[in-house]
């Protein structure tokens, strides 16, 4: 990596990929408004579970949080499926669909040599590799992204500053930390990484604005992936 590249690490669930369309799979099941529900709960439990789970200073790799996560729901649910159709769900969440602002990203990325993209995320390796060999939206860009930096080494979940601290050395900017982008949907990753000092761009799809009361906003908003590049780059613009 030349020395002036500016790191953008992507994180995965709830910004490249959207959980929401796990939905889709769940409506095969149980009727599109109950599979709304169980979707959401499942995504509220799987963040829970790792965050109780640093609480309690235990790491489970993150499949194992996604499968016990989707047993909660559906026990909150008061609905029931067979271990073989909750393998299929598994199985689906490694081939999630993108948000519809990411192929422009993928534009904009092949043409900004000058940035270092990689994926960060508290998913497992096997994870984000088989999403990024195997989900039909990512696998034809999945080289754009120069790196994928995980959790698992370091066994802790975001928002330890750890995973942060891990990220900088994977992509050689210890001690650089401010010249590291985290681009995130997620508030409470976004608060994370600048509690580490890197810089953090929050990507806000539904336009209702920063609404996180924990110290540490965002340095940058956009409205989808689509804008990351030329807001990160009118920041650095702007400095000079
Ligand atoms: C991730 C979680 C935060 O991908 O969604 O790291």
């Amino acid at each position: 990596m030349a020395e002036n590249n500016i790191v953008l690490a992507f994180d995965a669930y709830g910004t490249l990929l959207s959980t929401e369309s796990i939905a889709q799979k769940l409506a095969e099941h149980f009727g599109q408004e109950k599979a709304t529900t169980i979707a959401t709960e499942w995504r509220k439990y799987q963040l829970e579970y790792t965050w109780r789970l640093n609480s309690m200073n235990k790491y489970e790799p993150f499949t194992d949080v996604t499968r016990k996560s989707l047993q909660h729901a559906i026990f909150e649910a008061d609905v029931t499926l067979t271990d073989s159709q909750i393998q299929d769900l598994m199985t689906a969440y490694n081939s999630l669909h993108v948000f519809p602002d990411v192929p422009p990203l993928f534009t904009h990325l092949r043409q900004s040599p000058q940035y270092h993209p990689v994926v960060f995320s508290n998913g497992t390796a096997a994870m984000i590799n088989t999403s990024l060999t195997q989900s039909p939206d990512l696998s034809p860009h999945a080289g754009l992204f120069r790196q994928v930096v995980v959790v698992e080494p370091v066994e802790r979940f975001k928002p330890d500053p750890l995973v942060y601290q891990h990220l900088c050395e994977k992509v050689g900017k210890k001690g650089d930390e401010g010249s590291v982008w985290l681009v995130s949907g997620n508030p409470f990753d976004v608060v994370g990484a600048n509690a580490v000092g890197l810089r953090t761009c929050w990507v806000d799809r539904g336009g209702r604005g920063w609404g996180d009361r924990l110290a540490g906003g965002p340095t940058v908003v956009v409205s989808g992936l689509d804008r990351v590049l030329e807001t990160v780059g009118a920041f650095l613009e702007g400095l000079k």
